[in-house]
C-alpha cells in the first residue's frame, strides 16, 4: 500500500494500546491490574457533568467557534489569572479537544520541515511523532548525570541553526518530576534570548506533592508583549479527572492563537460545544476535587514508592507530582519492552515500557488507580521477578506456578 513518508514514520501511542490490551483481558475475565494507565479514577465534578447533561437537554447542540465557546474562554482567563497571575484577552486563548490537540497545532503552527524540536528525556509519548507529523526532527536530551533532572547546559548544548522550539513538561510524563525553579527561570530566559518558542506542558501542574507550590513560568519571563514565544498548554483531564471530556487550552501571543485557530478550525472545528460547556463548569465550580485529588494520589504515591524500595534491585526516584512513578529495573530485565510483556503474560500486570518515553531498562508505573491496585500489582511483579519468590501465588483462586527461573 502506498502510504506518505509521515504516516510510515510514526507509530501509534503505546499507552493508549496499553489500555485496550487491558480492556481486552478484563473482557475475558483476566484479573489484571493496570499500572500502565495515566488518568485519575475519580469522578468528573458534579458540576461539570450538570452543565454538559443541561446543554444535551437542550437539544441544540451545535457548531462553535473553532478556538472556543465565550463561557470556556472567559473560565480559562479567570484561570490563568489565578494561577499563573497573568490577564489574557480572549484573542490569547484557544480551547482545543485535549491539550494533546493544543500541543499539536502549536507545533503545527511553528514548524517548517527540518526545523528542531528538543524536550528533555524521560519525555511525553507523543511529543516525538508529533513533531515528525509536522515533517520536523524530534530531539530528545537526556540530562548529562543521567537524573530525571535537565540542567540549561544540557538544553543549550542541543541548540542549533535548526532549533525552533523546546517543549518543557514539569512535574513531568513519566519520571514525576518537578523542574527546579532555577531550570525553569533559566529555560524562559535561555529561549527569550535565543528566540526560540518554548512550550510550557502544564497539564500536571497542580497534583504535586510534599507541600510543593506550582512553579509559574511567567515569572521569569522579561517579554511580556505580544510578541512572546511562551506558550503554556494546560486542561482539565488531570486535575479534574476529565480525560473523556477532551477539553484542553493554550494561552500564546494573539497572531498564534489566530493561527493555531485557523488550523483547528480546518481540523477539528472547536471541540464540542457540550465539552466546552463541562470544562467551563469544572474550572468555574467548587475546586475541593482538585485537591482531594491531589491527596489521593500523594497517598498513592508513597504507598508505591515504600512498596518498590522494598523491592531489591529497583531503583527509583520519588515523583514530585503526577500519578507516575518511573522506575529501574534493569537489574531485573535491559528491554523494557521484554518485561513489560513478560509482567502482562506472567501475572497480569500492565506497566509501560520505559524506552516510550526515551529510557531503556525502565517502567512506567501509574498510582492513579486505588490502593489496593498498587500493592497488590507490585507485589505481583515482586513475585514474577524475584527469584526466591515461592513458587506458587494466588490471585483469588487463580493459582499461577513459577515456570520461569
Ligand atoms: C504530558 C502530557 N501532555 C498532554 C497530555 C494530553 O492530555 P489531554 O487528555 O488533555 O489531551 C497528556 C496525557 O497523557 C500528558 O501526559
Amino acid at each position: 500500500m502506498s502510504l506518505s513518508q509521515i504516516a510510515r514514520s510514526i507509530k501509534g501511542s503505546p499507552t493508549l494500546a496499553l489500555t485496550e490490551k487491558a480492556r481486552i483481558l478484563r473482557e475475558k475475565g483476566d484479573p489484571v491490574i493496570h499500572l500502565g494507565g495515566g488518568e485519575p479514577k475519580s469522578r468528573a465534578p458534579i458540576e461539570a457533568i450538570v452543565a454538559a447533561a443541561n446543554n444535551l437537554n437542550s437539544g441544540e447542540v451545535r457548531y462553535c467557534a473553532a478556538d472556543g465557546i465565550p463561557e470556556l474562554k472567559a473560565a480559562i482567563i479567570r484561570y490563568m489569572d489565578e494561577h499563573y497571575h497573568r490577564k489574557f484577552a480572549p484573542e490569547n486563548i484557544i480551547a482545543s479537544s485535549g491539550a494533546k490537540q493544543s500541543v499539536m497545532i502549536a507545533l503545527q503552527a511553528i514548524l517548517n520541515p527540518q526545523e528542531e524540536v528538543i524536550f528533555p528525556v524521560p519525555h511525553w509519548v507523543s511529543y516525538p511523532d508529533m513533531v515528525k507529523l509536522c515533517g520536523g526532527i524530534p530531539v530528545p536530551v537526556l540530562a548529562e548525570d543521567g537524573s530525571f533532572y535537565p540542567r540549561i547546559q544540557d538544553i543549550e548544548q542541543r541548540v542549533g541553526s535548526y532549533t525552533k522550539a523546546v517543549i518543557i513538561n514539569s512535574p513531568n510524563n513519566p519520571s514525576g518530576a518537578m523542574y527546579s525553579e532555577e531550570f525553569i527561570s533559566d529555560i524562559v530566559q535561555f529561549c527569550e534570548k535565543r528566540d526560540l518558542y518554548l512550550i510550557m506542558d502544564d497539564i500536571y501542574h497542580r497534583l504535586i506533592f510534599d507541600g510543593k507550590k506550582p512553579i509559574n513560568c511567567y515569572d521569569y519571563a522579561k517579554d511580556k508583549s505580544e510578541n512572546s514565544k511562551l506558550i503554556v498548554i494546560n486542561g482539565v483531564s488531570k486535575q479534574y479527572a476529565m480525560t473523556g471530556f477532551r477539553i484542553g487550552w493554550t494561552a500564546a501571543n494573539k497572531k498564534l492563537v489566530e493561527v493555531m485557530a485557523n488550523i483547528q478550525g480546518h481540523q477539528t472545528g472547536g471541540p464540542s460545544v457540550v465539552l466546552q460547556k463541562a470544562g467551563a463548569a469544572a474550572l468555574n465550580g467548587i475546586q475541593s476535587d482538585v485537591e482531594n485529588l491531589r491527596v489521593t494520589l500523594e497517598n498513592n504515591r508513597n504507598v508505591m514508592i515504600d512498596y518498590l524500595n522494598s523491592f531489591e534491585g529497583v531503583h527509583v526516584t520519588k515523583p514530585d507530582g503526577t500519578f507516575y512513578c518511573f522506575a529501574d529495573f534493569s537489574n531485573y530485565e535491559k528491554d523494557s519492552t521484554k518485561l513489560s510483556n513478560f509482567l502482562i503474560d506472567k501475572v497480569q500486570v500492565v506497566t509501560v515500557p520505559g524506552i516510550e518515553f526515551g529510557m531503556e531498562g525502565y517502567l512506567r508505573l501509574s498510582y492513579c488507580g486505588g490502593i489496593k491496585d498498587v500493592r497488590e500489582g507490585i507485589e505481583r511483579m515482586k513475585w514474577a521477578l524475584d527469584p526466591n519468590s515461592p513458587n506458587e501465588l494466588y490471585i483469588g483462586d487463580r493459582k499461577l506456578v513459577r515456570d520461569w527461573s
